[in-house]
């Protein structure tokens, strides 16, 4: 089956106002690069080349001029809007036309991941097409769906103000395209958008649905907050320092994942030397690995 990829980058963003009053929330900085390049990254490690990315209206070109077409990296970047935030579920919807008969993997644009574990494991997920949720352990649960694990199997809770476990369902979700008929069916919630908790609810009593449980060597982040933007930047500073590699870099992933040959890569580099210094000298010395 095909395998696509989307990526979710429109909502509101009122916690980080008034950043967002003039920005999309996914393109705003996490220490050295803008957002989107986490969780377009992931999904490139995951052997994704086909990727949808959902924007409002108002961000549409500027994350256009950032990421292009894609054929720099080997992969196919198409471009949707979302007229108004009206909940994740809906990004199933707005790319119907795209994923028909396709293995869909959805991931938040304000997420992200890191761990070799995680991508080894998502990696297989998409491979297999074994339909997924991530679950990752929190002090916070009550901020999230929560996971609660039964004698025979899990439960599901959305945002529970006495949670029954510390697992968060975090934003990546990987689905049939039978997704498509399963969104159909959804209800608006009280604050008036679909949940993707209750379609994951509807997925697993019709079609059954795999859960992974990241362990304490993987990290998830999401960036929704201040404070937590700040550590995610903190983070990726504290490893790119300490290693000399750097995170997230789409040019090098799609070398390692051999989705461009060693001329294109070339090729990114020298057209980096007048745009962007800081990956022109970081790719730079991967050129004779
Ligand atoms: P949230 O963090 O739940 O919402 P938000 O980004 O609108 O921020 P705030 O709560 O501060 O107002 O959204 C999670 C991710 O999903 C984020 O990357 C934005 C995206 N999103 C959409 O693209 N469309 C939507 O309808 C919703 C609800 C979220």
């Amino acid at each position: 089956m095909k395998t696509k990829g989307i990526i979710l980058a429109g909502g509101h963003g009122t916690r980080l106002s008034p950043l967002t009053i003039i920005s999309s929330k996914q393109l705003l900085p996490v220490y050295d690069k803008p957002m989107i390049y986490y969780p377009l990254s992931t999904l490139m490690l995951a052997g994704i080349k086909d990727i949808i990315i959902i924007t409002k209206k108002m961000d549409q070109n500027t994350f256009k001029k950032l990421l292009g077409n894609g054929n720099q990296w080997g992969i196919k970047l198409t471009y949707l809007i979302q007229k108004k935030p009206s909940g994740l579920p809906e990004a199933f919807k707005i790319s119907s036309k795209y994923i028909k008969n396709s293995f869909i993997t959805m991931i938040l644009g304000d997420n992200i991941f890191y761990g070799s574990n995680f991508n080894y494991q998502l990696r297989q997920v998409v491979k297999n097409n074994i339909s997924s949720i991530f679950t990752y352990k929190v002090n916070d649960p009550s901020r999230y769906g929560v996971v609660n694990f039964t004698k025979n199997g899990f439960r599901l809770e959305e945002k529970p103000k006495k949670p029954k476990s510390n697992f968060a369902v975090t934003g990546i979700y990987c689905f049939s395209s039978k997704v498509l008929d399963t969104h159909k069916k959804l209800k608006k919630s009280k604050r008036n958008e679909t949940e993707i908790i209750d379609l994951i609810k509807l997925y697993k009593n019709k079609y059954g649905i795999n859960i992974v449980t990241l362990g304490r060597g993987d990290s998830w982040l999401d960036t929704g907050t201040f404070d937590s933007l700040h550590d995610a930047s903190q983070f990726i500073q504290i490893l790119e320092k300490r290693q000399g590699l750097k995170i997230a870099i789409p040019d090098e992933i799609a070398y390692r994942m051999k989705f461009i040959n060693k001329k294109q890569l070339n090729y990114n580099i020298k057209n980096y030397s007048k745009t962007n210094i800081n990956f022109y000298n970081y790719l730079k010395q991967l050129k004779y690995e």
